[in-house]
């Protein structure tokens, strides 16, 4: 069998709060678009159960993603070479845009913010999973 070491769990931990993160939004939107017909008073508590565990996994990632960029030998000077470096800075604007998004989603009171703000988070959950992967 092949070794279950320390490297295995930072990218299990980093792959597992990805899934939380982008796949639970994912999901919501089934959930809420189902629950605004059938139960709407469950819109709301549903979204915030969803908060509790999505925002911790927030913090996961962007802890085991620099635990990820240290070990990965990448901080050396040349190591972002071969496009590494930008393709890592564009990862970090859709992450910020992504927490960001969710954030104003959250707080936003107008039906078409609330739209927009949900739209910009899901869609940087995605770019930066799209990066993450191709930066694996
Ligand atoms: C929305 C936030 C994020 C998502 C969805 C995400 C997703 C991913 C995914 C799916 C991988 C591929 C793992 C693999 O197959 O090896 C990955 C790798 C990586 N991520 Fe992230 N990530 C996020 C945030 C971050 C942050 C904030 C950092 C750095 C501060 C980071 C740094 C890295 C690095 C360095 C790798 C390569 C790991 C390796 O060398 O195997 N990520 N990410």
């Amino acid at each position: 069998m092949l070794p279950i070491d320390l490297d295995v769990i930072r990218v299990t931990l980093h792959v597992l709060a990805a899934t939380i993160w982008v796949g639970g939004q994912i999901v919501l939107v089934a959930l809420v678009w189902t629950l605004r017909r059938k139960a709407p008073e469950a819109v709301a508590p549903a979204a915030r159960a969803y908060a509790w565990v999505a925002w911790p996994a927030f913090a996961v990632l962007i802890l085991t993603g620099f635990w990820n960029l240290q070990v990965s030998g990448r901080m050396i000077p040349g190591g972002m070479a071969g496009g590494y470096g930008t393709t890592l800075v564009v990862k970090m604007v859709l992450v910020v845009l992504s927490g960001l998004g969710a954030a104003l989603h959250t707080f936003a009171k107008r039906p078409a913010f609330k739209g927009i703000w949900g739209a910009v988070g899901l869609l940087g959950a995605l770019g930066a999973l799209l990066l993450g992967v191709s930066m694996g």
